[in-house]
């Protein structure tokens, strides 16, 4: 997708320069053996005999009420620069990366990518989760800004390479967390400039950590030795909102932004599992700013890597770092309610062979209640499964992992390694399912599985809801508690799609029984239901359209029925970018959408700088999307 340029390279290239496979072994080859001498569906009922297969028996295409659950024509995938969404619907671009959101901000700049003291009254880079929240009769949307792009953010620099503070700065001030407000008009939907509501959070807005990790040793730094006040929220990718009206970001490569001036430093010990390095990843923040300096400033990457709670409603209220939903690489937080009203969140750590987590609060949510407290205290569990479709949710505590209560939130990988959870296939986004108590998750690959430990040395063995050695496709596993409870300890699952390629292969990599050549997509990663309980997909992976990938086309959304199993594709992205982030209207009559990192000169034409952007799709004729 990019060029070889380090800081080009994904996430998952950057780690396989850094971190490369070992080379083939005799266990791969017993791995290729294995899966070659079953065909995909015994290997299935290998797998599990129980609700895994029961599973894939009940998505058989032929459901005769499938067909009325898809309001539009699925559409063929795509190669090219831009959008595409179904007959009889439309889209617009709503805002562009650098679009002001203030009257008196500048228009964008194509030669600069926009003023560095600017960025922080823009709409900011690379687009991901975002929520709708209706206030009074205002409707706001909260959307994070993942990461940069730095070629694209500062043209006139070398490579985007930053040359002096202010360039780290117009970074820093370009992600985080934009709120603003939408309203339909004559044009259709806009973005309302200078609402009251607008707000820019980013890497240097000042917020609270709370729960047990707060004031604990490893958090204090000398800027704050009190452990408790943090600045600002890193790496935001997935998305989550509270029953009471809050918007959850959730910090996920957090790793990155961190380096060391003295790359021979001795860094501590618990930075590896997270990836924290001497070297960082290209952002070059620590040589002009101090604070991302690990040699100077230790404790300053342990402050990132929450699920933050920002009130959309409130712009001079501070976000707060929930440190009792744990610290990993957070994907998304879907928050539903157990049967008695106590808070439920589930969420994934994208990275190979990392683990599932839910979080169950102590107290139960009472609408109109306080509120402040539901994501401070609760216990932290996270998932193991088991062969045979079941599976447990494992507490963690200071009885089961020997760690504080603090240092299980500050160090939840370890803890988790502690208590022998399931290595997954990168955990992307959480949805549960609105009609009926189900999770999904999506595992987006893993080219690692079966071939080597996760960075805490645990085993990432093929089977269960991983059942595919060197995952190139994905997989999305769906999960019913017991009792239809969302706080229940037990739980069965079952795999809902095997992404595939039935075109060039045979056996597990043709995909489950719902891939088609009509259909074909790799690497689930975004995902939401709408409120009729339709899953939509969206995918970040290979874009070639070529070998593996051929047929697939660019990066799209699918829209899924649980039910019957059909997965059939809503939307196409342009060349090289990411579809991720979605959610409705108050009427549900439009639905927002980002485009990420389009390598396409997206949306403006030749000439012009790629731009991430939201867009907003509709019906012609005015009804529901979907
Ligand atoms: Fe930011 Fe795992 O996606
Ligand atoms: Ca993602
Ligand atoms: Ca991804």
């Amino acid at each position: 997708m990019h060029d070889l340029d380090d800081f080009h390279l994904s996430a998952d290239d950057w780690d396989e320069l850094h971190d490369p496979r070992p080379e083939e072994s005799d266990f791969d080859r017993v791995i290729a053996a294995a899966l070659s001498r079953r065909g995909f569906l015994s290997g299935l009922v290998a797998i599990g005999s129980g609700a895994a297969a029961m599973g894939l028996g009940a998505i058989l295409p032929g459901a005769a009420e499938a067909a009325e659950r898809f309001g539009f024509a699925p559409i063929p995938a795509q190669t090219d620069g831009t959008v595409h969404v179904p007959e009889g619907y439309d889209w617009k671009v709503l805002i562009r990366w650098g679009d002001p959101l203030f009257s008196d901000v500048a228009g964008f700049d194509n030669a600069t990518g926009g003023a560095a003291g600017d960025a922080d009254r823009v709409f900011g880079e690379n687009t991901d989760g975002m929520e709708l929240f209706t206030v009074g009769d205002r409707q706001l949307i909260a959307v994070n800004h993942e990461y940069v792009n730095r070629d694209v953010n500062l043209p006139q620099r070398m490579d985007g390479a930053p040359e002096n503070l202010e360039d780290v700065r117009k970074l820093q001030n370009l992600q985080g967390v934009t709120v603003m407000e939408v309203a339909p008009g004559d044009d259709g939907w806009r973005v309302v400039t200078d609402s009251p509501y607008t707000r820019r959070i980013t890497h240097l807005t000042p917020m609270w950590i709370s729960g047990p990790a707060a004031g604990h040793d490893l958090l204090r730094t000398e800027a704050d030795p009190s452990g408790t006040q943090a600045l600002g929220t890193f790496n935001n990718c997935g998305s989550g909102r509270t029953p009471w009206g809050t918007y959850l970001t959730c910090e996920e490569n957090f790793n990155g932004y961190f380096g060391a001036s003295d790359e021979g430093a001795a860094l501590p010990e618990d930075y590896a599992r997270y990836g924290i390095r001497a070297e960082g990843r290209g952002y070059d923040y620590h040589k002009y700013d101090p604070r991302f300096d690990v040699s100077k400033n230790p404790g300053e990457p342990r402050r990132a890597g929450y699920v933050v709670e920002i009130d959309p409603a409130d712009p001079a209220s501070t976000p707060v770092k929930r440190s009792a939903l744990g610290r990993f690489k957070h994907e998304n937080a879907e928050v539903v309610l157990a049967q008695d009203g106590r808070v439920v969140v589930y969420m994934g750590d994208d990275e190979r062979g990392e683990f599932l987590y839910k979080y169950v609060s102590d107290a139960a949510y009472v609408p109109g209640g306080e509120t402040g407290a539901l994501l401070d205290a609760g216990t932290l569990y996270v998932a193991r499964f088991l062969d045979n479709g079941s599976g447990q949710w494992l507490a963690l505590t200071p009885e089961t992992t020997g760690m504080s209560q603090a240092e299980i939130c500050i160090l939840t990988r370890q803890a988790a390694s502690t208590v022998g959870a399931t290595t997954m296939d990168r955990p992307e986004w959480v949805a549960a399912n609105p009609v009926m108590a189900e999770g999904y998750c999506a595992l987006t690959n893993n080219k690692n599985r079966g071939i080597k430990p996760n960075a805490g040395g645990d085993a990432t063995p093929v089977g269960g809801p991983n059942p595919r050695a060197e995952n190139r496709y994905g997989q999305i596993v769906r999960w019913r508690p017991a009792g239809a409870d969302h706080a229940a300890e037990d739980f069965t699952w079952d795999l809902y799609v095997m992404a595939g390629n039935p075109g060039v292969h045979e056996g597990a990599d043709a995909g489950s029984a719902n891939i088609h050549a009509g259909n074909l997509f790799n690497s689930p990663d975004g995902m939401a239901f709408d409120s009729t309980g339709r899953l939509w997909i969206q995918t970040d992976g290979s874009d070639s359209n070529e070998g593996d990938f051929a047929g697939m086309g660019n990066n799209q959304m699918l829209v899924g029925d649980p039910v019957s199993g059909r997965i059939e594709r809503f939307m196409t992205g342009p060349n090289g970018s990411e579809v991720t982030g979605l959610c409705w209207s108050a009427d549900r009559r439009a639905m927002f959408v980002g485009i990420q990192h389009p390598d396409a000169p997206f949306p403006d034409g030749e000439g012009r700088l790629p731009r991430s952007s939201v867009v907003v799709v509709t019906r012609k004729d005015g009804g529901l999307v979907g």
